[in-house]
C-alpha cells in the first residue's frame, strides 16, 4: 500500500518533540510568555517517562539540614568524575531551588515537614538532604501539574505523533515531519524553533528501568542529519532494578534507610563506600552490586542482591515509599514489609546524548558552533551537566530546570526571526523510510534485531567493560544493521501501525548503539559510569575531554577536543573517595 501524500501542513513558531519534564517545562514557559508552541509527543503526555523519576527533584533549600548551593555545586561535579561543565553545573545548582519554588506555585503536593515546609530526603552522593519529594511519585506529580498548566495556558498538543524526519538544511532548523500514530499519514510542521526534549534511551539494554517508547529516536535522527552525539558512553546503571524485569525500585528507599544486602546477609557497601554505605554514588554501587554477583555472593548464587527495608516499619514504608512496595508485591509477590525485595543493576540513564550549550542550542562541532533554531533540553541532551555519572533527582532537576531555561531562551528566539524557508521536498526521507519497510520483501524481523541487540548490551557494555567484549559488540552490532536492511514488516495498513514503529525505532536503537560502543571502546579509561577493566584508573592527562561523534560511510568518526570546562581555583579534579 501506498501511503497516502501528507494532509496537513502546520506552521507553528515553536515545536516541541517530548512531553516529559524538559519538553513540558519549556512548552509552558513559551506559552506563558505569548508564544505559540506545539508539542508532538509519541506516548500520551502523562505517560512520558519522567513520571516514573520517583524519588525527588534536588534543591539546596536546606529545609531539614545545613546546605548550599556550592555544596551542591561540588556534589554534582564529584559525583560526575570531573567531567561535567561546570559553568552548567553553576548555573543549574542556583536554578533549582526557583525550579522547585516554581513548582510549589503551580500546585505540586509535596511531602512536608511538621513546621509544613517542603521535606527533604537523602539521595546518593548528596552530602545534604536535598531531595524535595512527594512520597515516592515524584516525577508523576510534577509532570501531571505541568501538563494541567501547558492546558491551561493554550499549549497545542499532538498526541501520539512519531517524529520520522528532520527538516534541517545548511544548519538551520526548518521543522520536523512526523507520523500520526492513530489516524495515519504524515504531517508536516514548519517552524522557527525546534526543541529536542525526548528523554532517555534505556531500551538499548534489555535490563533497564526505561519504557518502552524510551528508543532514542531523537539521536538517531540527529546522526542521520551530520551531526554529532556527545558522551555517548556513560550509561548510568541504576543500583535497584527490580531483579529480571528493570523496573525501578526508587533509590528513595536507601533514602529512607533501607539497606543492600549478600547471599550471606552482608551490607556489602562496608567494603566499597564505608563513610557513605548504601548512599554512595549509582556508579560506585553499582559496580559493587556486580562484583558481589560476579564473585558468587548473589543470592543463592543468581545474579541478583537484596534490597531489605524490613527495619523501617510497616508505617513508614506505606507513608514514604507505597509504590516501592506495590511494584515489588506486583512483579514478584514480596513482601517488603516482611521480605528482601530481590534487586540488581539496570541502564537507567544517559549522561551523553545530543550536544547543547549553556543555553540549550544545538552545537555541531567541537568549537561549539550553533545549528540556528534547534534546542535540546533534558536526558535526550548532553549539556553535560552530569558528566560521568549523574547523582538522583539531579536528573528530574535538570530537566525542569533547563527545559524552563530552554523555554525562555527560545522565546527571545522566535520574537527576532523569521520563518526559514522551507527544505524543497519535505516529506521526501520520511516517506523513503516508511515505503522501505512497507514494501521490503526481506526475512528479517525487528523484532528479534532488537532482542540480540539489547542481549549483547547488556552482556559487552554493561556495568563493567574491556576491549575484547567490545570487540565483539561492535562486530554483532555491525552485522545487525546489515540484517535490518532486509527488515519486513506485516503490517501493512495505517492506524496503530505498531509493526512500523518499532521496525524504525530498532532502527534508533542500533544507530546510537554503535556510537556507545565505539565511545567506549576509544576511552581507555575509567571514569564515573565507564569502567573498564582493561584500564581501572581514571586518567585526567589524557581524558578529562568530552566526546563528540559522527556516523560517516565510512563508520563512526570520533573527536576528544571539546574541552571540559573547570574552575582550576574552586573545583579542581580530585580522587573521587565515598
Ligand atoms: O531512584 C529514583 O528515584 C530515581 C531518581 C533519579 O533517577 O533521579
Amino acid at each position: 500500500m501506498k501511503i497516502e501524500e501528507a494532509k496537513k501542513f502546520h506552521k507553528i513558531d515553536t515545536v516541541v518533540i517530548g512531553a516529559g519534564l524538559a519538553g513540558l517545562g519549556a512548552a509552558l514557559e513559551i506559552a506563558k510568555g505569548g508564544g505559540e508552541v506545539a508539542v508532538l509527543t509519541k506516548v500520551y503526555p502523562t505517560r512520558s517517562h519522567s513520571g516514573s523519576a520517583q524519588g525527588g527533584i534536588a534543591a539546596s533549600l536546606a529545609n531539614v539540614a545545613e546546605d548550599s548551593e556550592e555544596m551542591h555545586m561540588f556534589d554534582t561535579i564529584k559525583g560526575s568524575d570531573y567531567l561535567g561543565d561546570q559553568d552548567v553545573i553553576e548555573l543549574f545548582v542556583a536554578e533549582a531551588k526557583k525550579t522547585v519554588y516554581w513548582f510549589e506555585h503551580m500546585g505540586v503536593p509535596f511531602s512536608r515537614t511538621e513546621d509544613g515546609r517542603i521535606n527533604q530526603r537523602a539521595f546518593g552522593g548528596h552530602s545534604s538532604p536535598r531531595a524535595c519529594f512527594s512520597a515516592d511519585i515524584t516525577g508523576h506529580v510534577l509532570l501531571h501539574t505541568l501538563y494541567e498548566q501547558c492546558l491551561k495556558h493554550n499549549v497545542h498538543f499532538f498526541n501520539e505523533f512519531q517524529v520520522f524526519s528532520l527538516l534541517i538544511e545548511d544548519d538551520i532548523s526548518r521543522g520536523v515531519v512526523a507520523w500520526d500514530i492513530r489516524n495515519g499519514g504524515l504531517h508536516i510542521f514548519h517552524s522557527k524553533a525546534l526543541l529536542l526534549a525526548t528523554g532517555g534511551y534505556g531500551r538499548a539494554f534489555k535490563i533497564t528501568s526505561n519504557a518502552f517508547a524510551n528508543t532514542g529516536d531523537s539521536l538517531s535522527l540527529i546522526l542521520e542529519n551530520g551531526l554529532p552525539l556527545e558522551d555517548m558512553e556513560f550509561v548510568q546503571f541504576h543500583p535497584t532494578g527490580l531483579y529480571k524485569h528493570g523496573i525501578l525500585l526508587s533509590e528513595a528507599a536507601r533514602g529512607e534507610g533501607a539497606y543492600l544486602t549478600n547471599d550471606k546477609g552482608e551490607r556489602f557497601m562496608e567494603k566499597y563506600a564505608p563513610q557513605k554505605m548504601e548512599l554512595a554514588p549509582r556508579d560506585v554501587i553499582s559496580r559493587a552490586e556486580q562484583t558481589e554477583i560476579n564473585e558468587g555472593r548473589g543470592i543463592a548464587g543468581k545474579a541478583y542482591v537484596h534490597l531489605d527495608m524490613r527495619h523501617l516499619g510497616k508505617e513508614k514504608i506505606m507513608e514514604r515509599l507505597p509504590q516501592v512496595w506495590e511494584l515489588a508485591f506486583n512483579y514478584l509477590e514480596v513482601d517488603g514489609t516482611k521480605a528482601p525485595i530481590p534487586i540488581q543493576p539496570a541502564a537507567h540513564y544517559s549522561m551523553g546524548g545530543i550536544p547543547a550549550n549553556i543555553k540549550t542550542e544545538v552545537i555541531k562541532d567541537a568549537a561549539g558552533t550553533v545549528v540556528t533554531g534547534l534546542y535540546a533540553a533534558g536526558e535526550a541532551a548532553c549539556l553535560s551537566l552530569h558528566g560521568a555519572n549523574r547523582l538522583g533527582t539531579n536528573s528530574v532537576q535538570g530537566a525542569a530546570t533547563f527545559g524552563r531555561i530552554s523555554g525562555t531562551n527560545i522565546l527571545e528566539f522566535i520574537k527576532t526571526v523569521n520563518y526559514p524557508k522551507m527544505v524543497a521536498n519535505p516529506l521526501e526521507r520520511a516517506q523513503r523510510k516508511i515505503d522501505s519497510f512497507m514494501t521490503n520483501k526481506g526475512k528479517e524481523k525487528h523484532a528479534l534485531i532488537r532482542e540480540e541487540l539489547q542481549e549483547n548490551m547488556t552482556g559487552h557494555v554493561g556495568v563493567f567493560r574491556n576491549e575484547t567484549d567490545m570487540l565483539k559488540l561492535k562486530k554483532i552490532i555491525k552485522d545487525l544493521l546489515e540484517r535490518f536492511k532486509e527488515v519486513s514488516i506485516d503490517d501493512k495498513g495505517s492506524a496503530f501501525n505498531l509493526d512500523l514503529l518499532e521496525a524504525f525505532e530498532v532502527g534508533s536503537l542500533l544507530n546510537f548503539s554503535e556510537v556507545i560502543v565505539e565511545g567506549a571502546l576509544a576511552r581507555k579509561e575509567s571514569r564515573g559510569a565507564h569502567y573498564r577493566t582493561d584500564f581501572p584508573k581514571r586518567d585526567d592527562k589524557k581524558w578529562l575531554k568530552h566526546t563528540l561523534a559522527w556516523k560517516t560511510d565510512k563508520g563512526v568518526k570520533l573527536d576528544f577536543s571539546r574541552n571540559v570546562t573547570i574552575y582550576m581555583d574552586r573545583y579542581p579534579p580530585l580522587e573521587r573517595k565515598y
